[in-house]
């Protein structure tokens, strides 16, 4: 394969692992680095560190230099991003799939263009299995996400709801609803959602719970999928990232195996 440069949209705690991995070890195929924050001292910050890395003074420029245009730095920017991505006919990866449920056309609009979008599999194990089992029907995917207070504090549906997270002493369901109605609840986690229903069955079907308890110092993924090809259960015990607590170890692990794909001519795993 040719060599190309990356963009890492996002300096944080995935931006900087995806680059800090690309200097270290991908030196054959990736040329350079094009880092963009909107905090631009945390892409000098990770500049520095590196040799082969620039900064873009602005998302635009980014993307006009980059081949592969990575994402990792707020689901409110996808959507625009893609576009300006898909226009100048480069590939793309999106960390933020919580930013494409509401602009699922546009992966109609990479697939039309011949462009490879990238969506890892980010904080949970079975989106190999959910993809096979598809073929032949899924009936039910249900998500149980567990998670201890401070990692859901001040999300919209709380409020609305009057829950005060900190008050709860045991375990305590505090939502049950589609994927949909949790994107609108808890904008800030729904990736793990958000990409079961693109992989499987859509939003408005992918049911999700979300349970909280003092007990939980790790974030718990359980995944049921119900199909003609058998009941799938997966479940997953998150370490957080030593640099960012509300991001899964797993999800930034995720995205560098996800670029080393992104480069790889033999496919593992469906
Ligand atoms: N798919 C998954 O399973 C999964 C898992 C974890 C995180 N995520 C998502 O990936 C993204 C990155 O996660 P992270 O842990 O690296 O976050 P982080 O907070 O550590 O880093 C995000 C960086 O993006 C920058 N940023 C924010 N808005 C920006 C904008 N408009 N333009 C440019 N830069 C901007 C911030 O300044 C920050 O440096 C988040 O949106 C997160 O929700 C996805």
């Amino acid at each position: 394969m040719r060599q190309k440069i990356i963009g890492i949209i996002g300096c944080g705690a995935i931006g900087s692992a995806l680059a800090e991995y690309a200097e270290k070890n991908m030196a054959a195929l990736i040329t350079e680095t094009v880092l963009y924050d909107i905090d631009a001292r945390k892409a000098e910050a990770l500049s520095g560190k590196l040799r082969r890395a620039g900064i873009a003074g602005s998302l635009e420029e980014a993307v006009d230099k980059a081949d592969l245009v990575i994402e990792a730095a707020s689901a409110r920017i996808v959507p625009d991003l893609l576009r300006a991505v898909f226009d100048r006919g480069k590939d793309a990866m999106v960390m933020s799939v919580g930013g494409l449920l509401r602009s699922e056309d546009l992966l109609g609009a990479a697939r039309e263009k011949g462009i490879t979008l990238v969506l890892p599999s980010g904080a949970v194990p079975g989106i190999d299995a959910l993809k096979a089992a598809d073929i032949a029907g899924i009936e039910s995917v249900t998500l149980t996400t567990r998670k201890g207070p401070e990692s859901i504090k001040g999300a919209p549906y709380l409020s609305e709801k009057g829950i005060d997270v900190k008050a709860i002493t045991g375990e305590d369901v505090v939502f049950e609803g589609n994927a949909l109605e949790a994107m609108r609840g808890f904008p800030k986690n729904i990736n793990v959602s958000a990409l079961l229903s693109i992989a499987g069955i859509g939003a408005e079907r992918t049911r999700v719970r979300i349970v909280v308890s003092p007990a939980y110092t790790r974030n718990i993924h359980e995944i049921e999928v119900r199909s003609k090809a058998g009941i799938m259960t997966m479940r997953t015990e998150n370490v957080p990232s030593p640099d960012n607590p509300r991001t899964s170890y797993l999800a930034v692990l995720a995205a560098v195996a996800a670029l080393k794909g992104y480069f790889d001519t033999v496919r593992i795993g469906t």
